[in-house]
């Protein structure tokens, strides 16, 4: 049976998770308004993913015998200068992802729950990838800078991306 505390910041997490679909969503939607169609369906395979995270953690606290309370998610940012800002924006907000997980894996600790601290190390290799993706993507932008053929041929290679679900 999942501790109290435990089940609780997981719950929270759920709530994160969907807040990191919904700003992503808006980050889609606003590359579609832009008609970057390829940078749109990475930030689209980036909600998915964002999505199936909580879902993950959702399962895991039924798994474990825990509550769900779903909370409201807070309205997302809607509007951004530049294809860049965007892109930094998503890499701090996954640095900040990452300090959640840390959290988590604290108490986790903390209350001796070691069956919750195994299952967050997937979240702990994953935000590594996140923050090093995304890193890599702000730094092509930034050689890109102002060039109009830059951004069209970044375009042609963010909108390769397609979201599939890890199987474990
Ligand atoms: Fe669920 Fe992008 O971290």
């Amino acid at each position: 049976m999942i501790s109290k505390k435990m089940n609780e910041v997981l719950n929270g997490q759920v709530n994160a998770e969907l807040y990191s679909s919904y700003l992503y969503l808006s980050m889609s939607t606003w590359f579609s308004e832009k008609s970057l169609s390829g940078f749109a369906g990475w930030m689209r395979a980036q909600a998915q993913e964002e999505l199936f995270h909580s879902v993950k953690i959702l399962d895991y606290i039924l798994e474990r015998g825990g509550n769900i309370r779903l909370e409201a998610i807070e309205k997302p940012r809607e509007s951004w200068s530049s294809p860049l800002e965007v892109l930094q924006e998503t890499a701090g907000h996954e640095a900040k992802v990452t300090d959640l997980v840390n959290d988590l894996v604290d108490v986790a600790l903390e209350e001796r729950d070691h069956a919750a601290s195994i299952f967050l190390q997937w979240f702990v290799a994953e935000q590594v990838e996140e923050e090093a993706t995304v890193g890599e993507v702000v730094e092509k932008m930034k050689m890109i800078g102002d060039h109009s053929a830059g951004l069209f041929a970044m375009d042609m290679e963010m909108g390769k991306r397609v979201f599939t679900p890890p199987t474990e």
